[in-house]
Parts: structure tokens; C-alpha cells; sequence
């Protein structure tokens, strides 16, 4: 089989990213190693022109697209059927995705959680907040989820979970730093290759 072809065989991918972008420098990595081999990497969006993560896409030729803050929905949409999308990956996305976006991509769109859902998730639960809230509450082990997004904030089935300890003196940014390390940099890759290889299949069927 050419390149071509079995390129063609790999569910589209859409990253939508807000800031630093490290889970996106994941699956980059995971895709140039091979371990992301049934999904591909076709255009990393953001509605923050100044998210880092941008860079990263542009530095690995993938595409970056910065869509307004008002009416976003709308222009993703349209981005992302212009593209042929099959998949949407939130990555270190920070907005809250509408019910009526949603339905339209059920068991479609991925997103990383830095917690153990169900705890420490939800509106007002993202990005440090979280492990300021572990923290907070005195948890021993903490860690990430991959799950489907639906409506409900958080609230979509879970895909893959794994724990990472809290350790005694931890900073919110320390505790941050080892769930990614230790969680979120793994986990993300792995389940983006499980839906890919998912979706793929059922393209096939359909062909
Ligand atoms: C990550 O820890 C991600 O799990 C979290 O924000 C960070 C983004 O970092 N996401 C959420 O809190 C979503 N509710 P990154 O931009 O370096 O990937």
C-alpha cells in the first residue's frame, strides 16, 4: 500500500488547544513515534491567537487555525467540515462546548481531565484549579481521565483513567507537573489511537 493510501485510511483529527499546548506536544510525539498510527493530526484550532500551543502545531507542519471568540461554534463547525473531520481532541481546552455542538459528534470528541473523575470536575474545574482543589480537599492519589465529551461538563463516558500520588509538600504546580508526567502525556496518546482505530474501522464498513 502507497503512503497516500494509508494515509487515507487514518480518522482525521482536530486539536482544539488554549494555551500551553503540552498534551498536544504529546500527541505529536506520539504520532511521530508511531504510536498514534490510525488517526492523523490535521489542524490544531484555538480561539486564543496567542496560545503557545499554535507553535507547536505550526513547528510540526500541521495547520493552526484561530477562529473569533464570538460565534466560535459556528466557525468550528464549518472549519472543521471543510477539513473532513472525523475526530475532535480537546486539549488544555478551556470552553465549555454547547449541547447542540455536542449531539451533533457523539463518541467523537476526546477530552483530558487532570483528575480522577468524578472527583475534583465539573463547571469552575480546569487547568491548576483542579490540583489546588486536591490539594485542598487532602487527597493521597489523584490523576487523569480521558473521557467522551457530551453535555454535561466532565460528564461523558470515561475512556482511560490512571492515578498519580500526591506527595507530602506539594504546590499545585508540582502536583500539576507529575499528573502530566505521570498521566496525562501517556493516557491522551493511548486513547486517541483507541477512538482512531474505533473510527477507522466503521469508515471501512461504510466504504
Ligand atoms: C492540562 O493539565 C489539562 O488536563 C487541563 O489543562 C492543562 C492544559 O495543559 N485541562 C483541563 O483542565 C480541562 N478541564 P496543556 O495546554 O499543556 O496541555
Amino acid at each position: 500500500m502507497s503512503e497516500m493510501e494509508n494515509r487515507m485510511d487514518r480518522t482525521p483529527i482536530a486539536v482544539l488547544v488554549s494555551g500551553g499546548g503540552t498534551n498536544l506536544q504529546a500527541l505529536i510525539d506520539a504520532q511521530e513515534s508511531g504510536t498514534l498510527k490510525s488517526g492523523v493530526l490535521r489542524v490544531v484550532i484555538s480561539a486564543n491567537p496567542r496560545a503557545f500551543a499554535l507553535e507547536r502545531a505550526r513547528k510540526a507542519g500541521i495547520e493552526a487555525l484561530v477562529l473569533p471568540s464570538a460565534g466560535f461554534e459556528q466557525a468550528l463547525a464549518e472549519a472543521l467540515e471543510a477539513r473532513e473531520i472525523d475526530m475532535i481532541i480537546l486539549a488544555g481546552f478551556m470552553r465549555i462546548l454547547s449541547a447542540e455542538f455536542t449531539s451533533r459528534w457523539p463518541r467523537r470528541i476526546l477530552n483530558i481531565h487532570p483528575a480522577l473523575i468524578p472527583s475534583f470536575c465539573g463547571q469552575g474545574y480546569y487547568g491548576l484549579k483542579v490540583h489546588e482543589a486536591a490539594l485542598a480537599r487532602g487527597v493521597k492519589v489523584t490523576g487523569a481521565t480521558v473521557h467522551y465529551v457530551n453535555e454535561i461538563p466532565d460528564g461523558g463516558e470515561i475512556i482511560l483513567q490512571k492515578p498519580v500520588e500526591v506527595l507530602p509538600g506539594d504546590t499545585p504546580e508540582v502536583l500539576q507537573r507529575r499528573v502530566m508526567e505521570q498521566a496525562e502525556w501517556i493516557l491522551l496518546p493511548q486513547a486517541a489511537e483507541l477512538v482512531a482505530a474505533e473510527l477507522a474501522a466503521k469508515g471501512e464498513q461504510n466504504r
